[in-house]
């Protein structure tokens, strides 16, 4: 069988050695994958930093060495998450097939990065595949043997879910799938994957919390993040498998994704584009700021609840003007401005209850938006040289559509 990888080219060893605890007694969970060695590292425990505000969880978290499977992990978040790992001495495995939803060079990017900053074959392998490659990812869990999974990959992105709904159900529900068969299979000890704050698109309430029924998700992206959270359930009930299905809310930050308002924003009023403003500007959501994101992966990857599902988010919303306001100020740019009436359906003030994973996980986002917005604008600044731009705003990524190129990334690898 071929294997497609990326610019590392891991040769398809032995598995390396992997997590050094024993069966997990706060889960009761066994595994089959007992690591070969005993590590020299200490793994989670360089990352306890983000363990100051430790709430009673329920769960002891796991502070030990981990190897851990980062799909998605070309993209904007599993490339953080990847990162955060690796810095605090966990291995990491990552898989992309590295689509074209957004140009491929950002991704190639993020790899780049990742592959500069850890250049050792040891810590980082990463393999360009279809999570769905029933041989390709087997011979990953059978050679690399993750034993901790953070499932990143998906297809994400609303109104593209109404042009291509198939492509969704492949990636997100398939892919999901697969990938719990394969950590059941092989005792993985904990399962963490990416819901969405879009699971609560039909809800009129003003914070979304996770007691809320949720059986009515309106486009098929919304509807495959919550088939993934009824599977995820199935899983753990068939094969004690611990999962945890953390629903994200607009998420942004340095790398961020190029079809999300905040660095459409951002890229567009520093170039002097048109924004849209829909209805007076006083409509508010919640924006989370991407080391917040990661923190709340990270503790519910260190604590293997059985099954639940987390919102994750800044716990307070930002209103439109306010936003625009901010990215004015820090990229020092008007903003042209183009108002639009309300979108049917809109609702004022939206935001996420992040109360659970406070108490569950001791989550609690740090990074004040204003002060997001400034390090956005810039890591923009520095990694979208002004020169090299290379933009067609009716071509720019926009949720719409696949992205063709939108930027000369050359002189940012
Ligand atoms: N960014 C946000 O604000 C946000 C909000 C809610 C949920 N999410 C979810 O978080 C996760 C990460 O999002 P992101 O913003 O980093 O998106 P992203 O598009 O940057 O990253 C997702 C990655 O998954 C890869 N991928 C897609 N299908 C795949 C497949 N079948 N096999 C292998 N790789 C595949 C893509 O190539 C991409 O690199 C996704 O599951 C997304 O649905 C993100």
């Amino acid at each position: 069988m071929k294997m497609h990888h990326v610019n590392s080219m891991p040769a398809l060893c032995g598995s390396d050695s992997d997590d050094n605890s024993s069966k997990d007694s706060s889960t009761g969970r066994n595994s089959d994958a007992t690591p070969s060695t005993m590590p020299t590292r200490h793994g989670s425990l360089v990352g306890l930093d983000h363990m100051v505000d430790e709430v009673t969880t329920g769960v002891e978290p796991h502070v030990g060495y981990k190897k851990v499977l980062v799909t998605g992990g070309a993209g904007f978040i599993g490339s953080h998450v990847a990162e955060f790992l690796l810095e605090r001495g966990d291995d990491v495995v990552t898989v992309d097939e590295m689509n074209d939803y957004y140009d491929v060079r950002i991704k190639e990017n993020n790899l780049q990065q990742l592959r500069a900053k850890y250049p050792e074959e040891g810590r980082l392998k990463i393999f360009k595949a279809d999570i769905c490659d029933e041989d390709v990812m087997s011979k990953i869990f059978e050679e690399e043997g993750p034993t901790w999974v953070c499932h990143m990959a998906a297809r994400a992105g609303v109104r593209p879910s109404i042009q291509d709904p198939y492509v969704y159900i492949h990636s997100n529900i398939k892919g999901t799938t697969h990938l719990m068969e394969l950590s059941a299979k092989h005792g993985v000890k904990n399962f963490v994957f990416a819901s969405s704050s879009s699971v609560y698109g039909g809800s009129k309430s003003t914070f979304f919390s996770e007691d809320e029924v949720v059986d009515n998700p309106v486009s098929p992206y919304a509807a495959s993040k919550k088939a993934c959270e009824l599977l995820a359930y199935t899983y753990h009930h068939l094969y004690n498998l611990n999962i945890s299905g953390l629903r994200f809310f607009t998420v942004y930050g340095p790398r961020g994704r190029p079809d999300m308002a905040p660095f459409k924003f951002i890229d567009r009023v520093s170039r002097g584009v048109e924004i849209q403003q829909f209805g007076d500007g006083s409509s508010s959501r919640d924006y989370t700021f991407i080391s917040d994101i990661v923190d709340g992966i990270v503790r519910a990857l260190d604590r293997p609840h059985p099954y639940e599902v987390f919102n994750l988010g800044k716990g307070s919303g930002t209103s439109l003007k306010e936003f625009i306001d901010l990215v004015q100020k820090h990229t020092e740019k008007d903003a042209v401005i183009k108002v639009m009436p309300d979108q049917p359906g809109d609702v004022p003030y939206t935001c996420a209850d992040v109360s659970k994973a406070h108490a569950m996980l001791g989550y609690k986002s740090k990074v004040a938006f204003e002060e997001g917005i400034r390090r956005t604008v810039k890591w923009y600044n520095g990694a979208y040289n002004a020169k090299e731009l290379e933009v067609c705003p009716e071509l720019q990524a926009n949720g719409m559509g696949r992205a063709p190129s939108m930027v000369n990334l050359s002189q940012t690898c």
